[in-house]
C-alpha cells in the first residue's frame, strides 16, 4: 500500500457542548497518544476554544465544520477563516452532504470556501459523494469526478498539497450502511483519477483521500487497508472515545 499520510478525523456535527467537549477530549487524549496517523477532531464553532484548550500538548488537531468564503462582512451566522485561525484551528470540513442537502451548499460555494480556506492557511477536508439514486443510475464515477474537479477549480498544484478529500457516499452517512471496502476503494479511486486528470499522476498520488460513512471500530481496519483509502471521516463513532481510538489504531 502506498505510503500516504493517513488522517482520521472526527466530525462531531451538531453534538457536544463546550463542557462535554472538554470531557470527551480529555478522555480521548491518552487513548490516541501513540497514533501513527494524523488525528483530527472537527467540532462545532462554539466548542472550538474548549477543544483547542483540551487538546493542547496532545497529538489531536482541531478542525471546524465550515468556513465562509469572504473575509468579513454582512453574512449573518457565518464564520470567517481569520476567526478560525485566531482560535488555533488547523482543518475545516467543507461541502459535507448535510450542508449540501439542508443548507443550500453547491459545488460553486464548496469551491469558493475551499479557495478561501487555502488562501488563509486552513487545510480543507472537502466532502464529495453520490446519492443512492445517482449510484443506481450508474453515475457514481461521473458524479465523483465532477464534484472533485468543481471543488478544486483554481486550486494551484502547490495548494493541492494541503487539500484532503473525503469520499462520503450519501447513502452510507449515519445509516449504519457502510460501503463495502471495495466500494470505498473504488470511490476513492475515482476521486484520485479526477485529481490525476487535473494535476497529473504524481500530484494525485500524494493526496490524502478519506472514506466516510458509518465507519466504526469494527470495520475501520478493513476499510483503511485498501489502497486508496487514506483514513476516514468519522461521524457517530467519533463521539465515543473508545470507538474513535480503535479506528485511529486501525489506520496507524
Ligand atoms: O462526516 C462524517 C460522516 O458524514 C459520516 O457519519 O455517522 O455515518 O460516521 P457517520
Amino acid at each position: 500500500k502506498a505510503k500516504r499520510k493517513a488522517i482520521i478525523a472526527g466530525n462531531w456535527k451538531m453534538n457536544n457542548t463546550p463542557a462535554q467537549t472538554t470531557a470527551l477530549i480529555n478522555e480521548m487524549k491518552p487513548l490516541v497518544a501513540d497514533a501513527d496517523c494524523e488525528v483530527v477532531l472537527c467540532v462545532p464553532f462554539v466548542d472550538i476554544p474548549a477543544a483547542v484548550e483540551a487538546a493542547k500538548g496532545s497529538n489531536i488537531k482541531i478542525g471546524a465544520e465550515n468556513v465562509h468564503f469572504k473575509d468579513s462582512g454582512a453574512f449573518t451566522g457565518e464564520v470567517s477563516a481569520d476567526m478560525l485561525n485566531e482560535l488555533g484551528v488547523e482543518y475545516v470540513v467543507i461541502g459535507h452532504s448535510e450542508r449540501r442537502t439542508y443548507f443550500g451548499e453547491t459545488d460553486q460555494t464548496v469551491n469558493l470556501r475551499t479557495l478561501k480556506a487555502l488562501e488563509k492557511g486552513l487545510k480543507p477536508i472537502v466532502c464529495v459523494g453520490e446519492t443512492l439514486e445517482q449510484r443506481e443510475l450508474g453515475y457514481t464515477e461521473t458524479l465523483l469526478k465532477f464534484q472533485t474537479k468543481m471543488a478544486l477549480t483554481n486550486v494551484t498544484a502547490e495548494q493541492l498539497k494541503n487539500v484532503v478529500i473525503a469520499y462520503e457516499p450519501v447513502w452510507a452517512i449515519g445509516t449504519g450502511v457502510t460501503a463495502t471496502a471495495d466500494q470505498a476503494d473504488e470511490g476513492n479511486g475515482f476521486v484520485r483519477a479526477a485529481i490525476a486528470e487535473a494535476y497529473g499522476d504524481d500530484a494525485a498520488q500524494g493526496v490524502t483521500i478519506q472514506y466516510g460513512g458509518s465507519m466504526n471500530a469494527g470495520n475501520a481496519d478493513e476499510l483503511t487497508s485498501k489502497e486508496n483509502v487514506d483514513g476516514g471521516l468519522i461521524g457517530g463513532a467519533s463521539l465515543k472515545a473508545h470507538d474513535f481510538s480503535v479506528i485511529v489504531k486501525a489506520a496507524s
